[in-house]
C-alpha cells in the first residue's frame, strides 16, 4: 500500500506558500472537469556536495511546451516557477524529495474550450522513495505486455505532459497490478514497443542499446535523454527504431527510466526471463553512472543538478 500525504508542510499555490491543508481549488476548476492541466515529475537528490534538482531547466521547459500545445499560457515565468520550486523544497526543509509542479485551467466556466479561464499553478514536494519499489534497482521488475495500447499521436500530443492523458497510464497500471505484475508495458496502435505507464524504456542486445523514437507513441523522458547521453559518453552504441515484441521478450536486458523509477531492470515479461532475470551487464554499468551523476559524484554532469541551498 503507498502511503498516505502526512498533511505538513507547506505548498505554493499561485504564488503563495500556503499551509497544505489549505492548498484547495474549487470543486468546478475546469482541469478537474476534462484533464486540462499540465504538469512535470522532478526530483531533488541529497548528496555529499548539498541537495541538487536534476535537470530542472529541462523539466520547466517541456512543462511550458506541454502548456503551450494545449494553449495554455502560464503565468508565470520560467524563472519564477524555478524559483517557486526553490523555495517551496527550502521552506519545507526538504532534500531530497520529489517535486510536482501543475498548472491548469481553473474556476470560471465549464464547457470543453477554456478559453477565458484562469491557469491556476502550484508546486508540491515531499519525500518519495523508489516509486516501483527499493527491490527494482537491484532485482528488476516483473511486467506484463498491456491489453491497453499506447495512446497514438494522431488522438493527442503524447510527447507532452498532460493530466488527461494518464488515464491511459491509471488503466495500464491498474491492469498490470489486478494481474499481479509490477509494472505494465504498453504497445502503440501498431503493436510495436512503447514505453510503460511513467517509464521510458530500452533493451540491449548484442551489447547495443535500442529505444522506440522519439517521435513515436512515447513521452520523451527526461531521464531517456540523459542515459542515452552517459550511453554515448561510454562508448556505448544507441539506436532509435521501432522494437517488436519478439524483440523485446528476446532482448539480454531491458530497463525502464523515468524521474520516479529512476533506472530500473525488467527481469521478466508475462513469465518470460529477460536476460535470465539478473541484472545484464550494460545495464549495470550505466546504472552505476546515473547514479553517481545524480550523487554529484561526475564533475562533467554538474551542468545537470540546481542547487537548492546556495
Ligand atoms: C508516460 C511517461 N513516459 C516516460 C516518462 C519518463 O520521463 P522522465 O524521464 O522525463 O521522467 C514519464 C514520466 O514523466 C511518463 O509519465
Amino acid at each position: 500500500m503507498v502511503e498516505a500525504f502526512t498533511g505538513e508542510g507547506k505548498i505554493w499555490l499561485n504564488g503563495t506558500l500556503v499551509e497544505w491543508k489549505d492548498a484547495k481549488v474549487h470543486v468546478l476548476v475546469h482541469g478537474l472537469h476534462y484533464g486540462s492541466g499540465v504538469f512535470e515529475g522532478i526530483r531533488c537528490y541529497a548528496t555529499d556536495k548539498g541537495a541538487f534538482i536534476f535537470r530542472l531547466k529541462e523539466h520547466l521547459d517541456r512543462m511550458y511546451r506541454s502548456a503551450a500545445a494545449y494553449q495554455m499560457e502560464i503565468p508565470y515565468t520560467r524563472d519564477e516557477m524555478s524559483d517557486a520550486i526553490k523555495a517551496t523544497i527550502r521552506i519545507n526543509k526538504l532534500d531530497a524529495c520529489y517535486i510536482r509542479p501543475i498548472a491548469f485551467f481553473g474556476y470560471h466556466h465549464l464547457g470543453l474550450n477554456p478559453t477565458g479561464c484562469p491557469v491556476d499553478c502550484a508546486v508540491a514536494v515531499w519525500p518519495w522513495g523508489a516509486y516501483l519499489g527499493e527491490e527494482a534497482a537491484e532485482g528488476g521488475i516483473r511486467c506484463t505486455i498491456s491489453p491497453w495500447r499506447r495512446i497514438d499521436p494522431s488522438t493527442l500530443p503524447v510527447t507532452v505532459k498532460a493530466v488527461g492523458h494518464y488515464l491511459n497510464s491509471i488503466l495500464a497500471s491498474l491492469d498490470a497490478k489486478a494481474r499481479g505484475f509490477g509494472e505494465a508495458i504498453l504497445l502503440d496502435t501498431r503493436g510495436y514497443v512503447a514505453e510503460g505507464p511513467g517509464e521510458n524504456i530500452f533493451i540491449v542486445n548484442g551489447g547495443i542499446i535500442y529505444t522506440p523514437e522519439a517521435k513515436s507513441s512515447i513521452l520523451p523522458g527526461i531521464t531517456r535523454a540523459s542515459v542515452m547521453e552517459l550511453a554515448r559518453d561510454l562508448g556505448y552504441t544507441i539506436v532509435e527504431k521501432r522494437i517488436t515484441k519478439e524483440e523485446l521478450c528476446t532482448a539480454d536486458e531491458a530497463f525502464f527510466t523515468g524521474t520516479a523509477a529512476e533506472m530500473a531492470p525488467i527481469r521478466e515479461i508475462d513469465g518470460v526471463l529477460i536476460g535470465g532475470g539478473g541484472k545484464g551487464a550494460v545495464t549495470s554499468a550505466l546504472q552505476k553512472k546515473f547514479f553517481a551523476v545524480l550523487n554529484a559524484r561526475e564533475q562533467k554532469y554538474m551542468k545537470w543538478l540546481e542547487p537548492v541551498y546556495k
